[in-house]
């Protein structure tokens, strides 16, 4: 219903107005939450071009003043910004910093709320619910801000999280997007496909994150583009990493570090099995189960050429796994 989706616009639109007035323009906004922005060495130029804002901590301050500029309980509910519960009504966000989701065209589509110190009982980051305007599985943080230099440089670094998405933008890496900690959709992949064929992925410097993620990269070379993988040192985010490096370092690292995401997926899985002869079985059928998905023949042959040395087997077994595997999907 176009009228319901465009209320939902007008209310997001104002919450963003109403987080960013409230980080700026209140005691409790700049003593805790710009400060924490500014401790984490965003500028004040980076927390405006990301409309970064914060939410008081109190049970019903946003509501109140939503209420109050004329907005609906009804709308406010649907944005999930606002939770009632019978007679009473809650703000979802509070006492977090606030970051807005936005579609390729700017709109704010929900939000990302950090809880400001690490407590194991709160989750820490609390995400806007689904809504008519948020399908969080069809939005990429950092789109509409990235969009152009990802055209321009013909790439698009994919990371883990928002704070990743603004420190390199920040660093001066503008081609980047976040799935903001669900995995990876195709229709995600989708909107970056529209303006770039080559995508980086890059990995939080932990192994279990780095495995986790290979799996979600099959649904991006379904869409026939080029993938490279990067990971950081152990401990590292591209955040944490960015920020103890210059723009030169940066770069320099991911020119050095950034490997075609086949051949290192190979190499891991390999060095995972080499010494189980069932387990190299099944990681066999994984690199070829990848190579399967690749719409391009010459690609397809070039990798199982590649792969057959990386993993020291034979070309003629992955080619027919990969006829085997072929045939089953037909
Ligand atoms: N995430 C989430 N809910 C959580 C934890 C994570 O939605 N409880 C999402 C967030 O989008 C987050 C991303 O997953 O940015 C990556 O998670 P993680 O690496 O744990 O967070 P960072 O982005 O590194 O956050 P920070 O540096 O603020 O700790
Ligand atoms: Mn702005
Ligand atoms: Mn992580
Ligand atoms: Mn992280
Ligand atoms: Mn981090």
């Amino acid at each position: 219903q176009a009228n319901t989706r465009e209320s939902l616009y007008l209310v997001s639109e104002f919450a963003n107005a109403y987080f960013q007035r409230i980080l700026h323009k209140t005691d409790q906004g700049q003593a805790i939450g710009l400060s924490y922005f500014k401790e984490r060495g965003f500028t004040n130029e980076t927390i405006k071009t990301f409309d970064l804002g914060y939410s008081l901590d109190e049970w019903q301050a946003f509501t109140d003043e939503a209420l109050k500029q004329g907005y609906s309980i009804e709308y406010l509910e649907k944005t999930g910004l606002t939770i009632v519960k019978e007679t009473k009504r809650f703000d979802r966000f509070k006492g977090r910093v606030m970051f807005p989701i936005k579609s390729m065209s700017g709109r704010v589509l929900g939000f990302g709320g950090r809880i400001l110190i690490n407590d194991k009982k709160a989750a820490k980051y609390l995400n806007s619910p689904e809504s008519d305007i948020y399908h969080k599985s069809k939005v990429l943080y950092g789109i509409y801000h990235a969009k152009q230099s990802i055209s321009k440089e013909d790439n698009c670094y994919l990371v883990e999280g928002y704070t990743d998405v603004i420190q390199f933008y920040q660093t001066g890496i503008k081609n980047v997007v976040s799935s903001s900690g669900t995995a990876l959709t195709s229709d995600q992949i989708r909107l970056i496909n529209r303006l770039t064929k080559n995508i980086t992925v890059l990995f939080d410097g932990d192994a279990a994150g780095m495995r986790a993620s290979l799996r979600g990269v099959d649904l991006i070379l379904e869409q026939g583009m080029d993938v490279k993988v990067c990971s950081f040192p152990e401990g590292e985010d591209p955040d944490s990493f960015a920020r103890k490096n210059t723009l030169e370092e940066l770069k320099l690292y991911l020119e050095t570090n950034a490997k075609d995401f086949i051949q290192f997926k190979a190499s891991v899985l390999f060095e995972d099995s080499k010494n189980d002869p069932i387990k190299k079985a099944d990681t066999v059928r994984d690199i070829v189960n990848s190579i399967s998905k690749i719409p391009d023949r010459i690609k397809k042959e070039i990798y199982i050429q590649e792969c057959a040395r990386i993993m020291d087997i034979s070309e003629e077994v992955l080619f027919s796994t990969l006829a085997q595997i072929d045939k089953k999907e037909v």
